[in-house]
């Protein structure tokens, strides 16, 4: 594959089915009782798309190709340090998520195509779920774990200083996401929500990713650049999606933010001015890729692949 396109659908594959392997093991370290492993195991295991496991594959892989002559020939794509950055944005994401639907946040009843975790388990076993999920993804990037090379203090520390405050800055986004349930926000004040509820933990996947390549400061400033307009995008997508799409497409109900009369890019500008301005933050993300970065990028494939999910 050297000097060649990586398929993204082989990136895909590779990536989900050892984050599928890699879940097992960090929950089977974790050791959780009864029903509490139960609802961890549910929840990490329901049909998500995988997305920030995914940039952080592609942002580590698209610093790799560009800072090496001979690149990626060998399966597996990527190295023991990106496997636990996999783990711990899936961790932290899955956990936000338990808590997102909780009856005293969102309410929802579902999930990744099934009930949600308080449905199924009840709320203080989903509570506590969220919880320990949320230590686990910490967990994934320092612990010693079976089928993992033991991760040096340095590259624990650089991990972690990208990982703590923007998973910090989805419990803020949360919060402002709630205190906007029933008000008219600015554009600039919902850019702020979005950009921390959702967009915080997107971008640490994409500079996880590019921390264990090795990546040098320019690499980081344009990585930053991407990851931003995608973290955006990504939640001006979901709002309009909320709309647009069916239950049966999202595994998840649509006209929850409705319901809630939460603030969100449709109320604020309509389903077209949001769409446009979703796109917009697709092209400017891939073009800081293609700015910096070989063109054959899968992070150009994935911001691409999420695009088109508007459709
Ligand atoms: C849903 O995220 C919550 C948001 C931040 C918008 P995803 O759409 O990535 O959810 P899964 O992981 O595929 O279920
Ligand atoms: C969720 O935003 C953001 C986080 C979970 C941090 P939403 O509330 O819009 O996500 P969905 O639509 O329920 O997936
Ligand atoms: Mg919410
Ligand atoms: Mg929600
Ligand atoms: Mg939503």
């Amino acid at each position: 594959m050297t000097n060649q396109h990586l398929n993204f659908d082989t990136l895909s594959q590779q990536v989900i089915s050892t984050l599928q392997a890699d879940i097992e093991t960090l929950l089977n370290h974790a050791n959780l009782p009864s029903p509490l492993h139960e609802a961890c195991h549910y929840a990490m295991t329901g049909q998500g798309k995988k997305v920030r496991p995914l940039l952080v594959a592609s942002g580590y892989l698209t610093v790799l190709a560009s800072s090496q002559a001979a690149t990626i020939d060998t399966l597996p794509l990527f190295d023991d340090n990106c496997r636990r950055a996999m783990l711990a944005v899936e961790f932290l994401h899955t956990y936000s998520l338990i808590h997102d639907d909780l009856p005293c946040m969102d309410d929802d009843d579902l999930r990744r195509g099934r009930p949600t975790c308080h449905i199924k388990f009840g709320e203080a076993t989903a509570l506590l779920a969220g919880d320990v999920l949320q230590t686990l993804a910490f967990e994934a990037l320092s612990a010693d774990l079976p089928g993992f090379a033991p991760i040096s203090n340095d590259k624990a520390a650089s991990l972690l200083t990208l990982f703590a405050p923007r998973a910090r800055r989805m419990v803020s986004g949360q919060m402002l996401d709630l205190n906007a349930e029933n008000k008219q926000v600015s554009q600039p004040q919902l850019e702020a929500i979005h950009r921390d509820k959702t967009g915080a933990l997107i971008e640490a996947a994409v500079l996880m990713g590019a921390a264990c390549a090795d990546a040098n400061d320019t690499q980081y400033q344009a990585l930053t650049s991407f990851a931003s307009n995608v973290g955006l995008a990504f939640q001006v997508q979901d709002d309009i999606l909320d709309v647009t799409s069916s239950t049966d497409t999202l595994g998840k109900p649509t006209g929850s933010d409705e319901g809630l009369n939460k603030s969100t890019y449709v109320k604020l500008m309509g389903v077209e001015a949001a769409t446009d301005y979703a796109k917009s933050l697709f092209l400017a993300a891939t073009q800081a890729i293609d700015d910096n970065f070989d063109k054959n990028s899968s992070l150009i494939d994935l911001a691409q692949w999420l695009w088109q999910r508007q459709k």
